[in-house]
């Protein structure tokens, strides 16, 4: 049994202060969790990655950046690149969420530099796709989703799909005015992608976790960890109090438990 996949991106929400003091409560009670059973991550703002890394150190804890840019080093601004990360000691590379789509401007041409950036260097990137609502209303969700993927995945070779991740995330279900997606919906999304990524690159494709974010709460969480098609819950509100986001933990991991 693959582990369940569990992580939170705090979006530009904590301070280090309180990210620091967030890590050390869910390193601690992370000791109570097998690392076999669920693979828990948490992505928090730059500034905070250091001082965040020396909490979870010696813990099960991965850590994630929120976005990454592609080249080394260079004339890039308020950028940031694979080398910096990868000194940190990041393991995963959020990239393309729907924010950054939104309102920086990011496309999937741009998301598959960084895909091809993060694995050369040794990281994973978790790849969010998600189609938007006036998409979904044209029964075209489908096909904007397999175009993300064939877009944002080009040119990766079989072997270097065991280090991939995908999130699905409709934008429509994201943030405060998010509708939460149905069980049912979802479980269909995911074996579409699912498809789509068997397609592309045969069994190696079909073992890529698939996460599922978007509105994931406490009124319905289980349904979606439940889902055979959901490899992994990725979290924003529900899991910004680390009481909240331990409770949907311990839940999920005494569930695990059991079926083992
Ligand atoms: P949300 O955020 O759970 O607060 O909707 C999810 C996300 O943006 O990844």
């Amino acid at each position: 049994m693959n582990p369940f996949y569990i992580g939170t991106n705090w979006k530009m929400t904590k301070t280090t202060k309180e990210g620091t003091a967030y890590s050390k409560e869910l390193a601690a009670f992370s000791e109570q969790l097998d690392p076999a059973l669920i693979e828990l991550f948490i992505i928090p703002s730059f500034p905070s990655l250091v001082p965040v890394k020396n909490e979870i150190n010696s813990s099960q804890i991965r850590l994630g950046a929120q976005n990454m840019h592609w080249a080394e080093r260079g004339a890039y601004t308020g950028e940031v690149s694979p080398v910096m990360l990868k000194e940190i000691g990041i393991d995963i590379v959020e990239l393309g969420h729907s924010e950054r789509r939104e309102y920086f401007n990011e496309n999937d041409h741009d998301i598959n530099k960084k895909v091809h950036a993060a694995l050369q260097y040794g990281m994973k990137p978790l790849v969010c796709i998600g189609e938007t609502l006036e998409e979904k209303e044209n029964n075209i969700s489908v096909e904007m989703l397999s175009k993300q993927l064939k877009v944002c995945l080009k040119g990766l070779e079989k072997d270097q799909l065991v280090n991939v991740l995908i999130a699905y995330e409709p934008v429509w279900a994201i943030g405060e005015r998010g509708i939460p997606a149905t069980p049912d919906y979802v479980s269909y999304i995911h074996g579409e992608i699912r498809v789509v990524l068997t397609e592309m690159y045969g069994n190696e494709g079909a073992d890529v976790p698939i996460l599922f974010g978007g509105s994931v709460n406490h009124d319905n969480y289980l349904s979606y960890f439940e889902d055979d098609n959901v490899n992994g819950l990725f979290i924003g509100r529900a899991a910004w109090d680390v009481l909240s986001f331990k409770e949907i933990l311990k839940t999920c991991h005494s569930k695990l438990t059991s079926l083992k």
